[in-house]
């Protein structure tokens, strides 16, 4: 049984986000953990060494296989993680989400839980939003949605970090300089291991 852990990430935020929920699924018995990263769009792969910060980050991930159709269809439970952009998902992860046609049709991804995870810039630069602008797609294609429950440690706070019901959250900062919180982690960890513990009840 496979839990897919699907990102996209241009300054390491998510990144590191996907592996604190790669872990979370690690600590689930009986599941196999499953890294890949999104397709970045050619013209802004074209351009990434003309960034010292992103290119860096790049050098980090690019050995990380491109998530494929393959990898979706053979996954029985998924966590999707981007960045925000204007309060919403990557273009880079609707491609992804848009090429499915072919499985949504053979009803590839019924019965199937997933998580999802996100960053944004400033505290209130639309967490929210992302993750459940990720959900409509996901309840398309007839997955079952896995949030985060108040009783994960670290959920109720009133510091400008992530944690949300709807998925896993961290702030990046203005210009990218910041870190997520341990706390952000650990409810990415959380995630991780709930979305692998349902998927071992719903499909094992
Ligand atoms: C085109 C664009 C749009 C963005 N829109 C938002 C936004 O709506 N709210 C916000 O807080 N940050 C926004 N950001 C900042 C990114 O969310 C931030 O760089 C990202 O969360 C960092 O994740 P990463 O390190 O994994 O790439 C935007 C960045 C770009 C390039």
């Amino acid at each position: 049984m496979k839990v897919l852990v699907v990102y996209y990430s241009m300054y390491g935020h998510i990144l590191q986000m996907a592996q604190a929920a790669l872990e979370g699924v690690k600590e689930a018995a009986g599941v196999e953990p499953v890294l890949r990263r999104v397709r970045e769009f050619e013209d802004i792969e074209r351009d990434i060494p003309n960034h010292e910060h992103a290119l860096a980050v790049w050098n980090r991930q690019k050995d990380i296989p491109v998530c494929t159709l393959d990898d979706l269809q053979a996954a029985d439970g998924y966590l999707f993680g981007t960045p925000t952009r204007y309060g919403n998902m990557t273009a880079q992860m609707k491609r992804l989400f848009d090429s499915t046609v072919k499985l949504w049709l053979e009803g590839a991804f019924e019965g199937k839980p997933a998580g999802v995870f996100t960053s944004t810039a400033s505290t209130h630069g639309g967490q929210e939003t992302t993750s459940l602008s990720m959900m409509p797609p996901l309840l398309h294609l007839g997955m079952i949605i896995v949030g985060v429950p108040y009783s994960v440690p670290g959920m109720l706070h009133t510091e400008g970090r992530g944690g949300t019901p709807y998925g896993a959250s961290t702030v990046a900062g203005a210009r990218n300089e910041l870190q997520p919180a341990p706390e952000d982690l650990a409810i990415a960890r959380a995630l991780g291991r709930r979305v692998a513990e349902v998927t071992r009840k719903l499909r094992g």
